[in-house]
């Protein structure tokens, strides 16, 4: 696959890093070329670097890994509002949520699917902590991770699915687009749960079988 970042942070090198190593074509794309080169020659040998627009140019899968303030701005700058990223998947990882108070301050996967018409947006990997994206695979307790992904293209969410299980997890079909909201919600309260509370969010979840009559 031909992935696109756009971004060339944590989460640009999280993700990107061992989709890479899966033998995938990987091009970050930086505001700041310097910045998205050091960053891919970090990643590893075949990882090209670029300016945004090029990343999504590149891509037939395109990761949006800006901060949530920043991430409609950069696809207008990328062109996804004339339709660049038309029939692409476009992965939002993103999370709106507010310091301190931990409420959600905007519902991107929605925003991010209106700045990018014709895209087919799926919103994964939001759940979880930079570092757990960086374990090699991250697994707990001999069990694999579960990423829950959220989209309506079933040919974007094929390519999520495998990208997912390319990191060593475990993909958790959670529905339509529509239901992103309530996946960022999570994050939101979780991210409360943990740093708010130093509370192990783990133990207020039961096992399957449990979870109804
Ligand atoms: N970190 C986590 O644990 C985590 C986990 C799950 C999801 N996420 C989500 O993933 C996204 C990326 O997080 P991150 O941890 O990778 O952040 P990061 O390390 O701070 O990287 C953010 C990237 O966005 C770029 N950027 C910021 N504003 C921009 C703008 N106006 N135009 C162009 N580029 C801009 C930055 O460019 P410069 O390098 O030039 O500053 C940087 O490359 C966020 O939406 C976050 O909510 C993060």
């Amino acid at each position: 696959m031909r992935i696109g970042i756009l971004g060339a942070g944590n989460m640009a090198d999280a993700l990107g890093t061992p989709w890479a190593r899966a033998g995938h074509e990987v091009l970050v794309g930086g505001r700041d070329a310097g910045r998205a080169a050091a960053l891919a020659a970090r990643m590893g040998s075949g990882v090209r670097s670029g300016t945004l627009a090029e990343a999504a140019a590149f891509g037939e899968t395109v990761l949006i890994a800006v901060h949530a303030e920043a991430a409609v701005e950069v696809l207008a700058a990328v062109g996804a509002g004339e339709g660049a990223l038309r029939g692409r998947t476009l992965i939002d990882c993103t999370n709106a949520v507010v310091p301190g108070s931990f409420l959600l301050a905007a519902p991107m996967a929605e925003r991010v699917a209106a700045a990018a018409p014709g895209a087919h947006v799926v919103k994964a990997f939001n759940l979880c902590h930079v570092d757990v994206w960086r374990l090699t695979p991250p697994v707990f307790d001999g069990v694999p991770l579960g990423v829950p992904l959220c989209g309506d293209d079933p040919g974007a969410l094929a390519d999520v699915t495998a990208l997912i299980r390319d990191l060593g997890c475990a993909p958790l079909p959670g529905g339509g687009l529509a239901r992103a909201g309530l996946l960022e919600a999570t994050a939101a309260f979780l991210i409360g749960l943990w740093l708010g509370e130093g509370a192990d969010a783990r133990s207020a979840v039961p096992p399957l079988s449990h979870s109804r009559d």
